[in-house]
């Protein structure tokens, strides 16, 4: 029985051999801990979870993973130019179940979509949906998306970056796990394109307000709004899984474009 099998079918569970460090969970697909040699101490914007992969993302990270799916180990520089045949290339981070991702995709099949997440039971739905809408113009990574951008993204890499609905991290002691920050955005900079833009967007009204506060004062970003402030969801961004959760709490939306600045 596999380990799959044990883990959600009724009956008397089935111990599973343990894995060595670092073996894939689904033979073939995402490694368990991508960056695990990685050496350091940086505080996460995500936090580990096991959680269960559905037969059908099983099947898909089996199936579809050594075509299309990519580790996050920092060791080597991606050529993105060669990934995704010379198309304009957008990294999104954070895609959780990638339903947005894979509209987007199809919407635009002239752009190149590189999305990055820890998720695993979402890194097999993207697959499978990737496969099914027949995309060829997207790519799945697992990992951490700063080790991606920091050792594995050349210079002017990206033609644009998304991140739709970052972990809030509510709490005032775990405010230091958000991805927005001026760290991160010098460091977003680097990768992107002059020109290029960054779309964020977000439920949580604090952290919308923190995002716009910390682009607003960085000198590698300009907004695209003349009044400096949100803006409208753009009719090219779907409404996400995550964001839907948001609308149902009642909560209000907030979407931010800015341009790297540049030339
Ligand atoms: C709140 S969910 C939003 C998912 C999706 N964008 C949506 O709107 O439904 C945030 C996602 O970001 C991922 N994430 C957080 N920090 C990350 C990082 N540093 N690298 C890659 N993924 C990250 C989490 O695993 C999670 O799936």
């Amino acid at each position: 029985m596999s380990e799959f099998e044990s883990a959600t079918t009724e009956g008397p569970r089935t111990v599973t051999a343990p894995r060595a460090k670092g073996e894939p969970r689904f033979p073939g697909g995402p490694a368990a801990d991508p960056a695990g040699s990685h050496h350091e101490r940086r505080i996460r914007s995500f936090q580990p979870r096991r959680s269960r992969v559905t037969p059908g993302q099983a099947d898909a990270l089996q199936r579809l993973w050594p075509t299309w799916g990519l580790d996050v180990d920092g060791l080597r520089g991606l050529d993105l130019e060669e990934m995704f045949d010379g198309l304009p290339v957008v990294l999104e981070i954070g895609f959780g179940m990638g339903e947005a991702t894979a509209q987007m995709a199809a919407a635009d099949p002239g752009t190149g979509i590189l999305a990055v997440d820890v998720h695993t039971p979402g890194q097999g739905n993207l697959l499978g949906l990737a496969d099914r809408m027949g995309l060829s113009n997207v790519r799945v990574a697992n990992g951490d998306a700063i080790i991606l951008l920091r050792e594995m993204l050349a210079a002017d890499a990206l033609d644009g970056l998304r991140v739709y609905f970052p972990d809030p991290w509510p709490k005032k002691r775990h405010h230091k796990r958000r991805l927005i920050q001026p760290e991160f955005l010098t460091l977003a900079a680097r990768r992107m394109k002059p020109g290029a833009v960054l779309h964020c967007a977000t439920d949580w009204e604090p952290y919308a307000d923190q995002m716009l506060e910390v682009l607003t004062a960085h000198p590698d970003f300009e907004n695209t709004r003349a009044d400096g402030g949100f803006a409208p969801r753009p009719p090219f961004r779907p409404l996400t899984r995550f964001e839907g959760q948001g609308l149902d709490k009642g909560h209000a939306v907030h979407d931010l474009l800015f341009r790297r600045a540049g030339s």
